[in-house]
């Protein structure tokens, strides 16, 4: 669980050129869904290269809670032994999810259909999110929710007895929303479908069709239509997680940034629900290279290369490639500032309710730092002079993506950049300290 000890203060000064490879942890979207649907098969399902951050450890501990059996056999190294779709046991305790939007939100898709009755809780980020986003689509299954307003948690969910399949059109361009219906619908008899608007990560898609679940696609007049035909047997699988996009962004965006820099990111899944970053750092004229590009596991697969790229300029980024970039504006933002020119981003208002909101918590944070930036509800713009002045300390707002955000902020920034607590870091990206202090970063523990 994340936000229950000390705060971590940080500092990071600015760095010499940064140079190395890094190694970035296990995709987390991936890690979650493989101990979902792990627990959800039948028998063992087995994991290399699992992220082992607080949000996937808190998705472990509730997959144990539901009577699947989750071991750790060495870094990375994990299997899980599944109940069967319908199968999860009651828990005897709160499902705490500590930080984790995508944890609980699928868990509760997950245990929407099954004959339990669960209360679930998180820290003061995770209880200040809005959930009716799933609830509303999962009482169509006949799932019972009992929660704060706005149906935030703590909440019980009483899972569906006799559970109907549904057909939903999601309203935001949500993948957690997606993903908790999709796997609501594994236990409902029939065909439950799934529309929506704009294309967002499609992992449960593919991982549910790996399992074996019968997952039809298909694009009509209303957007993409996935169909997943119910009360499947999922088999066990064998799975390797990729490296994780999300995270390659922190020592990518940094090299670009930092006089000199020369970082090589091996292994980076650039399926294009995920890759929209990449690709706008180089329409910002980003010396980011593709190199090795190959498919591992039916993925598209590139080792980055980042160079310093002193002459970028601001773009606008479209509301079209906003969800498969989503959790990287806080970090491009900080690479905007270094840029030359106004850097406009549109149909971004789903940062307003991710761990903080990242528009806000990012404007309040560079403009301190000596950054003009502009808001709306929907848009953020980062006005960039190619240089930053830092100095300031900037809140992350239990929020892991803010604050590593302002720590590769500080690196290029002309005096050091300070946080008030480094803790939510551990999140996603565990090793975010050592691994960019191998690169040549001067991050401390104030
Ligand atoms: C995720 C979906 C996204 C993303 C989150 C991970 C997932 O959230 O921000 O970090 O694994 O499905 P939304 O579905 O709220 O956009």
């Amino acid at each position: 669980m994340s936000g229950h000890g000390d705060p971590i203060p940080m500092i990071s000064h600015k760095a010499g050129p940064l140079s190395g490879v890094a190694e970035v942890p296990g995709d987390k979207s991936i890690s979650h869904r493989s101990l979902i649907l792990g627990a959800m098969a039948v028998g063992e399902t087995r994991i290399t290269g699992l992220l082992e951050g607080d949000d996937v450890l808190d998705t472990a501990k509730a997959m144990r809670a539901f009577g699947a059996e989750v071991t750790q056999h060495g870094p990375g190294q994990w299997s899980v032994h599944g109940v069967g779709v319908g199968g999860f046991a009651e828990p005897d305790q709160v499902i705490d999810c500590g930080n984790s939007g995508t944890g609980v939100r699928l868990i509760m898709g997950a245990a929407a259909t099954q004959p339990v009755t669960a209360t679930f809780t998180g820290d003061a980020s995770l209880n200040s999110r809005p959930m009716a986003r799933v609830t509303d689509p999962l009482a169509l299954f006949g799932t019972a929710t009992h929660g704060r307003s706005k149906g935030r948690l703590p909440l019980t969910l009483v899972g569906a007895r006799e559970p109907a399949a549904v057909r939903y059109v999601v309203p935001m361009p949500s993948a957690q929303v997606k993903s908790a219906v999709l796997l609501a619908g594994l236990n409902a008899p029939g065909q439950t479908v799934v529309i929506e608007k704009e294309a967002t990560r499609d992992h449960t898609e593919r991982m549910l069709a790996g399992f074996g679940a019968e997952v039809q696609i298909e694009h009509t007049d209303e957007g993409r239509e996935i169909t997943l035909t119910g009360q499947p047997e999922l088999t066990p699988q064998d799975i390797t997680v990729p490296r994780d996009p999300s995270s390659a962004a922190f020592p990518v965006c940094a090299a670009l940034i930092v006089p000199g820099s020369d970082v090589l990111v091996p292994t980076i899944g650039l399926n294009p629900t995920r890759a929209g970053l990449y690709e706008t750092l180089r329409d910002m004229g980003a010396d980011l290279t593709y190199e090795n590009l190959r498919e591992e596991g039916g993925e598209p697969v590139a080792d980055l290369r980042a160079r310093y790229s002193p002459d970028m300029k601001g773009i606008t980024v479209p509301a079209a490639r906003a969800a498969s970039m989503i959790d990287e504006y806080p970090v491009l933002s900080v690479v905007a500032a270094f840029a030359k020119g106004r850097c406009h981003f549109e149909g971004v208002k789903e940062l307003r309710v991710k761990e903080s909101d990242r528009i806000d918590a990012m404007a309040v944070g560079l403009r301190a730092n000596g950054v003009e930036v502009e808001e709306t509800e929907d848009t953020m713009t980062v006005i960039g002079t190619g240089a930053v002045e830092g100095g300031a300390v900037c809140a992350s707002h239990l929020d892991h993506r803010i604050a590593m955000a302002f720590m590769v902020l500080g690196m290029a920034a002309q005096k050091a950049v300070s946080l008030d607590d480094g803790q939510p870091i551990a999140t996603s990206f565990p090793i975010f300290e050592p691994l960019m202090a191998r690169l040549g970063a001067r991050i401390e523990r104030a």
